[in-house]
């Protein structure tokens, strides 16, 4: 972590903190995620975690599951003024080190076609488009394709 970024601190997400989570998730997701969803996602053991600004106000979060050697990023989301501080990137990032040190080979994830920041993002950090799940997210009017990206973890 950098200098700048050292007021930010990434924490396990606790079931206290998802009113905080959710506060962010239903202003920023267009398909936002229930409570519920995160209790289960804490409940049943995916690596859930939050980032924070000195300890204090919840900035960001992401949510993944790691399971035969194949890690999935399941939601990440940053606070829209604190977006593009770089605290996406923390997050992906340090999901890819959990992943390592669970000896993960491969990581996934599905984004919306339209979502470019994150595709950005993803891009950066060395994902690489390997399909289409076509009309995959609900839309105000239809559907929308998701793009499928993964990294390798070569060892
Ligand atoms: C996608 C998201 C997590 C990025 O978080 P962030 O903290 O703003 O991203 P970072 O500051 O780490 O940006 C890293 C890179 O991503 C790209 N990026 C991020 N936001 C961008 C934007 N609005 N437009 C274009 N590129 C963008 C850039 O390449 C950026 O690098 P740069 O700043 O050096 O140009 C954030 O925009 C967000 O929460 N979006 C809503 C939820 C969401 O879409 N989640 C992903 C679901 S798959």
């Amino acid at each position: 972590m950098s200098p700048q970024q050292s007021q930010f601190q990434l924490q396990p997400m606790t079931y206290e903190d998802i009113q905080e989570v959710m506060v962010i998730e239903t202003n920023v997701q267009s398909q936002p995620w229930s409570s519920g969803i995160f209790k289960d996602c804490i409940r049943v053991g995916y690596s859930c975690w939050v980032c924070k600004e000195n300890n204090d106000q919840l900035v960001g979060y992401l949510i993944q599951s790691i399971a035969a050697e194949e890690m999935h990023i399941l939601n990440v989301c940053i606070h829209p003024h604190w977006q593009r501080r770089n605290l996406g990137t923390l997050l992906v990032q340090h999901a890819e080190t959990i992943a390592l040190k669970e000896k993960v080979r491969s990581s996934f994830l599905e984004v919306r076609q339209s979502n470019l920041p994150a595709i950005r993002l993803y891009q950066k950090e060395g994902y690489k488009k390997i399909g289409i799940r076509k009309d995959y997210y609900p839309i105000t009017n239809g559907r929308e394709d998701a793009i499928v990206m993964s990294k390798n973890h070569s060892r």
